[in-house]
């Protein structure tokens, strides 16, 4: 066998209780999807994905084949269970003698670390077969972990099929797999839809390697939050909810002050530079990276592909999207930064806006402003827009053209003062 891992994600299912018109997997945390979670805990691991794809196949696959170019997409249908849905990736698998992760595509808070840690645990005990499970209070519908009275592992038993003993178990299986391939590929067609679902069961492996005299073990992940799979909507709040401690915690670990915890949002994506300051009710979704010592909020909201450096100063309802901020650069009250490019130095007045969106041709333009240019309060700049270093523009102006270096931008009717005008009405 080689060392080479290769991982088969499931995203076929219906999702039922999302009660959405779109794949349950593609629902977003902070502006990424579920998948894209699962899909990236695994990319520094796998060689090549295979996501199985059917509910939605064609929102699934074009997500995949926009974002990950070692994953392909494989179609199932009709979906008739977890264990079917791994069979139509043997055929890509047919000749391959290394090992395979199978990842249910529903759980979003497993991390790269708990998944490295599984495979060191499946290596150490020379496993053939290895799942992954975890101690829940309430183990609810999650399939139950039966083991020898050696405490060995002897079965999966979903939650449907389960005796009122099975049931009062509380290690369920976390939907994580781990297959010395070469071993374990023929069970693929030999399960059997003899259960309470009519279903092709993927569990139904470990009983099979069993049969088999294979060596099945079951790794206990100990931090049971990563276990978490998204059925709902109430779920997916929760999992916004669970990811979010874990990143503002890390995030003042590591020097960030976060003056109110429980109502600011930051995406696993975003980098924060120590001593930086993010004031309450900001929310920063998607990619970005916020430099050293800066000011962010309160109420401000980042909306991904965000890059601003060291000392800048982001204030209460400032919305910033796609955009790249020099250091030293204000944008303090009520203003829109998107597709922009912003140097040092630069003051943003209250109320201004970057006009970046055309409706007619739907397009979107950049604007660029170099260093050291202030803009006056309730300004538009009607993207595209360059203004060179050291301009100024003034108060309420509507720009519509690029301003070279040093100069003044204005455009302002003048001001008209009727006397009297009050008494004579
Ligand atoms: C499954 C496990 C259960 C485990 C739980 C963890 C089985 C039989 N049961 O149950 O032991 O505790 O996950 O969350 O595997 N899918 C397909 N094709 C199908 C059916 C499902 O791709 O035909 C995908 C779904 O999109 C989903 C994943 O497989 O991402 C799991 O399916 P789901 O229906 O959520 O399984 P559970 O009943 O939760
Ligand atoms: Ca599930």
């Amino acid at each position: 066998m080689n060392k080479e891992i290769k991982s088969v994600i499931l995203a076929a299912g219906k999702g039922t209780r999302m009660k959405s018109n779109t794949s349950k997997v593609l629902h977003k945390i902070f502006g990424k999807s579920v998948l894209g979670y699962v899909l990236d805990s695994s990319k520094n691991i796998v060689s090549e994905s295979f996501v199985i794809v059917g509910h939605h196949a064609e929102e699934v696959t074009a997500f995949v084949e926009k974002n990950y170019q070692n994953a392909k997409t494989v179609l199932q249908s009709p979906q008739l269970g977890t264990g079917h849905a791994v069979s139509m990736a043997c055929p890509y698998l047919e000749n391959f003698d290394g090992q395979v992760i199978i990842l249910n595509g529903d759980l979003p808070l497993m991390t790269e670390d708990s998944i490295r840690k599984f495979i060191e645990y499946h290596n150490s005990k020379n496993s053939d077969l290895t799942i992954m499970s975890t101690i829940l209070d309430d183990p609810a519908n999650y399939g139950r972990i039966i083991r020898e009275k050696d405490d060995s592992l002897k079965c999966i038993v979903e939650a449907k099929d389960a005796s009122p003993e099975e049931i009062s178990v509380k290690e369920i299986n976390v939907g994580v797999y781990l297959l010395n391939w070469g071993k374990i590929k023929s069970a693929f067609s030999q399960l059997t839809t003899n259960n309470a679902q009519g279903e092709y069961y993927l569990t139904d492996i470990i009983s099979w390697g069993k049969k088999n005299n294979l060596n099945v073990h079951a790794y206990i992940l100990e931090n049971s939050d990563e276990s978490y799979g998204i059925n709902s909507r109430k779920d997916l709040a929760y999992a916004t909810k669970i990811m979010n401690e874990r990143k503002l915690n890390s995030l003042m670990d590591n020097g960030v002050t976060i003056v109110d915890p429980s109502s600011t949002w930051i995406s696993e994506d975003t980098e924060i530079g120590a001593d930086t300051i993010i004031y309450p009710s900001t929310y920063i979704e998607g990619k970005n990276k916020i430099g050293k010592n800066c000011k962010i909020g309160p109420c401000a909201h980042l909306r991904g592909d965000v890059e601003i450096d060291d000392g800048c100063k982001i204030g209460n309802f400032v919305e910033v999207k796609k955009s790249k901020i020099g250091h030293n650069t204000n944008a303090g009250h009520l203003s829109y930064i998107g597709d922009s490019e912003l140097g040092s130095h630069i003051n943003i007045g209250a109320g201004t806006i970057t006009a970046n969106y055309d409706p007619i041709s739907k397009t979107k333009s950049k604007t660029i402003l170099k260093d050291n240019v202030k803009i006056g309060s309730n300004t538009v700049l009607v993207a595209p827009v360059e203004i060179g270093e050291g301009t100024n523009i003034g108060a309420g102006s509507v720009i519509t053209k690029n301003i070279g270096e040093w100069a003044l931008g204005i455009t302002r009717a003048p001001l008209r003062i009727i006397e009297n005008w009050v008494k004579n009405r």
